[in-house]
């Protein structure tokens, strides 16, 4: 049995606030809290360079998070690269692939921003761009992704679950489909990790990048990119702790992981998202899942109930409600919302513009619910949506 409420005493804000917001960051667990404190308090060193103890401690510290993260997903610690976001992790990708003029990319009108301006950006490069459009309820046919493909399509770059809708698509399928043409796949996993089963195996995919802050409830500057053939990148970032060698103008790079972590990583952030994995995977990523879509669900029924409310998305949806307020901006029902009931919820457009000026407005509201929420809150939020009828009648 789930036991939201045992869940919650890991995470001391919610005790002053209703949480609704951690699409955007989910809030971290004492443990992983606990785990970044005591870096600072007993071990703190670099990573990966020097022979001292407090060196050696940390290097041991942070390669176990990275053994929890690779195993969570299923892969190897050598295709698991540290980033600090989802963001970092695919403008690694976008500037590090031998584009060629002529190159073709695919994406959808789905992705925020951050799966979207890298690709965007490489038509300067003479790449092009499709952009495949969803149905109203933020789902991608595979077959319009499929008829995208030209002989030039080098690239797939689509997010697993929509940040604006809670939708998911079914990348394996789309893994699939582009591997039979030669093309790659990139999954822009920010709203899936820790959320839903994530099992890179068996995806298939080329790339994977997720956050650390979100499902994984890991701190906010962490991030995770899987590359299933690293070798055959060079990172477009080098410097300290990427190379094994120098000599006058050549240089030797290290394997794969260290080749693509240049600079002095966040380091007591990755070991705090280790614990963080730790700590998801005790409660296990299914129940967290059917407990979130039990939420949500029952979130966008009860509000889609009210005739002053409009709610955007499918009916299976991963912990997302988006919805706005007729006659209301979005950013004041946000407003109201915490001023007189303390909901943190967010408003706007989410980072990303394209997809929620699809839905014909410029901003939403978004409900987004985590492993910590209750059915309490969901009855919180709806009488407080309810109650803001007597400001648009
Ligand atoms: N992309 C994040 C969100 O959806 C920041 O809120």
């Amino acid at each position: 049995m789930y036991d939201v409420y045992a869940v919650r005493e890991d995470f001391p804000v919610l005790k002053e606030v209703v949480y609704l917001d951690s699409t955007a960051t989910t809030q971290t667990p004492i443990p992983a809290v606990e785990a970044m404190v005591e870096y600072f308090y007993k071990y703190a060193g670099n990573h990966g360079r020097g022979a001292h103890r407090l060196a050696r401690e940390t290097t041991n510290r942070y390669e176990d998070a990275r053994e929890t993260v690779a195993s969570f997903l299923n892969t190897e610690p050598s295709k698991t690269i540290f980033m600090k976001n989802t963001t970092e992790g695919i403008n690694l990708i976008a500037n590090s692939y031998p584009w060629e003029a002529g190159d073709h990319i695919v994406t959808t009108l789905l992705e925020h921003h951050s799966n979207l301006l890298p690709w965007l950006r490489l038509q300067k490069k003479g790449v092009s761009v499709t952009i495949v459009n969803p149905d109203s309820r933020g789902r991608i046919d595979n077959s319009l992704i499929e008829n995208a493909f030209t002989e030039k399509t080098k690239l797939i770059a689509i997010t697993q679950v929509s940040n604006v809708f809670g939708s998911v698509q079914d990348v394996k399928s789309i893994t699939k489909i582009a591997h039979r043409n030669g093309i790659k796949v990139l999954i822009d996993g920010a709203q899936s990790a820790g959320h839903m089963p994530v099992n890179l195996k068996d995806l298939g995919c080329d790339f994977f990048a997720t956050a650390g802050h979100k499902g994984l409830l890991g701190p906010q500057g962490t991030g995770v990119l899987y590359i299933k053939e690293p070798e055959t990148l060079e990172s477009a970032s080098l410097g300290g702790g990427t190379v094994s060698a120098v000599s006058g103008l050549t240089y030797v790079l290290e394997p794969s992981p260290a080749c693509f972590e240049a600079g002095t990583p966040n380091i007591p952030g990755v070991i705090g998202l280790g614990k963080a994995v730790e700590y998801v995977e005790k409660i296990g990523v299914p129940e967290i899942e059917k407990h979130e879509m039990e939420l949500s669900r029952e979130a966008a029924k009860r509000l889609s109930e009210l005739e002053h409310v409009e709610v955007y998305g499918p009916e299976e949806r991963v912990g997302i409600v988006p919805f706005n307020v007729i006659g209301l901006h979005a950013h004041d029902v946000a407003l109201i919302l915490d001023q007189t009931r303390k909901i943190c919820i967010r408003s706007g457009h989410h980072c990303a513009i394209p997809i929620t000026r699809f839905l014909k407005v410029d901003s939403t509201v978004r409900a987004s619910f985590a492993l910590y929420n209750t059915r309490e809150e969901v009855d919180i939020l709806v009488n407080a949506v309810e109650g803001l009828k007597a400001l648009v009648s």
